[in-house]
């Protein structure tokens, strides 16, 4: 089956885990630093924090933008749950907000019809590597004094009006899953401009542990002394992984040229084909693509998904609007709530795209397609 997704992994990826294997430090050592350095060349210098996953990445932006039981946190249905889930597993009400129809980012109309005194956090998805619209965003947060959220689980690497994803919002969320478009196997990382939240994030990934003698509370009991003041769990991504995660990022530019041109490659090659409808890009971003999402319009998304997975095309859908998990249902959310976004729901699929797809496997999956809808 041709994936959706899919790692690129070089000789030279190999040979950067094998060498931290061979070393002293398996986690906790000089590769983590080395890592998050390189990750904040592509944040504009924004500092990084790398932990466990992209979801323990939302979780510890929620924890260092204070988000506590009884809060809201206004975000877009369109994305995977955890974007929403960090937050309520956090005590925060989330609020859906919803999207708008051709990008499927969050619209910051309907966000800001939503936000109150209570809103601490608003959270935009780049979907698919599409930046949202930050500024008008931004404006909707700093209205109520709220903390402006990026979870750029699919968006390392795209800029918008000229500032890169990691700059563009208080607290940015980075994901390193295979799919991604840069991996660590599993992995993700925090992007924190303001030093308390970054210090916050830095705790909380550790079990919230307080090492420096001059913040502790009871110093006096000897070197080996360490604190708890705020909880915190265990995040920390291991050399391990953060030297392939280092090794990737060498390789980000060609991961983005190459994905630039295979969406290129596309958008021309499926211009004529009926029923579909192709994914748009706002003037002023320069999207990393990391899904290529079609809409297949005349209600045929779910044949035309059946038709190519059993060409052997693994096609995929991104999201079941979020609020459609039964965990939601269950605490009250309706199916109706957010209209564009289950209307894109409706009709997405995504396309393979991923810096090994050949121009033959392209061309397959093109023609696979067309053959279903002409
Ligand atoms: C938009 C979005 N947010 C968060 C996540 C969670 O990332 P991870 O799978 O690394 O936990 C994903 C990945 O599936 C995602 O696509």
């Amino acid at each position: 089956m041709l994936p959706y997704g899919r790692q690129s992994i070089a000789e030279s990826d190999v040979a950067a885990v094998a060498e931290v294997l061979r070393g002293d430090w398996l986690t906790t050592g000089p590769a983590v630093g080395r890592f998050e350095a390189e990750l904040a060349r592509w944040t504009g210098g924004v500092p990084c924090v790398a932990v466990t996953s992209g979801t323990a990445a939302l979780h510890v932006a929620y924890v260092a933008a204070g988000v506590r039981a009884g809060d809201e946190v206004v975000t877009s249905p369109l994305t995977f749950v955890a974007t929403a889930a960090t937050a309520a597993l956090l005590g925060a009400r989330v609020v859906f907000a919803d999207v708008q129809p051709d990008t499927g980012n969050l619209d910051p109309d309907a966000a800001a019809a939503l936000v109150t005194c209570r809103t601490r956090v608003v959270t935009a998805v780049d979907y698919a590597g599409h930046p949202a619209d930050y500024d008008e965003l931004g404006a909707v947060a700093d209205r109520v004094g709220a903390v402006l959220v990026a979870d750029a689980a699919h968006s390392i690497g795209s800029a918008y009006k000229d500032r890169p994803v990691g700059a563009l919002a208080d607290l940015t969320t980075f994901s390193f899953f295979p799919t991604k478009t840069v991996t660590t196997a599993e992995g993700g990382a925090v992007a924190a401009a303001d030093p308390g939240r970054h210090a916050r994030a830095v705790r909380f990934r550790n079990h919230g542990l307080v090492r420096d003698p001059a913040e502790q509370r009871d110093p006096g009991q000897g070197g080996w002394h360490q604190e708890v003041h705020e909880f915190g769990l265990n995040y920390r991504l291991p050399d391990v992984l953060c030297a392939l995660g280092l090794s990737q990022l060498r390789r980000l530019e060609r991961f983005r040229a190459r994905r630039i041109e295979l969406v290129a490659r596309y958008d021309t090659l499926l211009r004529d084909v009926p029923g579909l409808t192709l994914p748009v890009q706002r003037a002023y971003v320069a999207p990393n693509w990391h899904l290529y999402p079609v809409r297949v319009r005349d209600g045929r998304r779910r044949e035309v998904y059946d038709r190519m997975r059993a060409a052997g095309i693994g096609v995929q859908v991104n999201y079941l609007p979020a609020y459609w998990h039964p965990v939601f249902e269950d605490l009250g959310y309706r199916r109706g709530l957010c209209p564009q976004a289950e209307a894109y729901y409706a009709e997405e699929l995504s396309l393979p795209l991923f810096p090994d797809l050949s121009d033959a496997q392209q061309d397959r999956v093109v023609e696979t397609l067309a053959g279903i809808l002409r």
